[in-house]
């Protein structure tokens, strides 16, 4: 059994997604002793609504989102970048994680982004904003644990991310650190 869960969210929902495919790198790349694992169908969870979130009327994909988040030991945010932000999809999870106020499955969780996108900083804008947003929720994001590739349509037009030596090494970094975060939170606290 893995010592260790991170749980990926992908903000492209289209079928041919490079950031799926990244996502699933990280899958693949999981030091020993951790699991990997992609969240599937964000895009089911409705648009965040206080009125909804009460006991009772919690859409259950939500929920299923708040206790995969909650049972993690990391989230791995892998995204392009829409009109210079996050896409509204990752916004929309990050709202259902980020409440209850002060009980939100995002407080504590430790957090990392990637992705790559088709402008040349590969979506740092979208993944600056995702970071913001996260600890404002009450993620301990690691700020160093990022990787972000640019020109996503020219570089895999016809190289698959997984073939891709830097890609591969990028993506696997950065889920080590994020594997690797709750043990240095406790050494570093002691
Ligand atoms: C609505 C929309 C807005 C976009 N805005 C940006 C942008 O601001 N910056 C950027 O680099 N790419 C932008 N793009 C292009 C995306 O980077 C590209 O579609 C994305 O890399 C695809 O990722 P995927 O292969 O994971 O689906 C935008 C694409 C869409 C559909």
């Amino acid at each position: 059994m893995a010592e260790k869960t991170i749980l990926t969210l992908v903000g492209s929902l289209r079928a041919e997604s490079v950031n799926s495919k990244f996502a699933e790198i990280a899958v693949a790349t999981a030091p020993e002793g951790t699991q990997v694992t992609t969240f599937t169908g964000l895009e089911e969870i409705p648009f965040y609504n206080e009125d909804l979130d009460v006991e009772g009327k919690v859409p259950a994909k939500a929920a299923e989102l708040r206790a995969a988040v909650a049972a993690a030991d990391g989230v791995l945010f892998v995204s392009p970048e829409y009109n210079g932000t996050m896409p509204a999809v990752l916004n929309n999870a990050i709202d259902w994680i980020s409440r209850p106020f002060g009980k939100g499955a995002a407080i504590g969780t430790f957090a990392a982004v990637i992705g790559t996108s088709a402008g040349q900083y590969g979506g740092l804008w979208s993944h600056d904003d995702i970071r913001k947003s996260l600890k404002i929720a009450g993620a301990s994001v690691l700020d160093e644990a990022k990787f972000a590739v640019g020109g996503s349509f020219q570089r895999f037009a016809s190289l698959e991310p997984e073939h891709d030596a830097e890609v591969v090494e990028g993506i696997r970094s950065v889920v080590a650190t994020l594997a690797a975060a709750e043990v240095a939170a406790v050494a570093a606290a002691n």
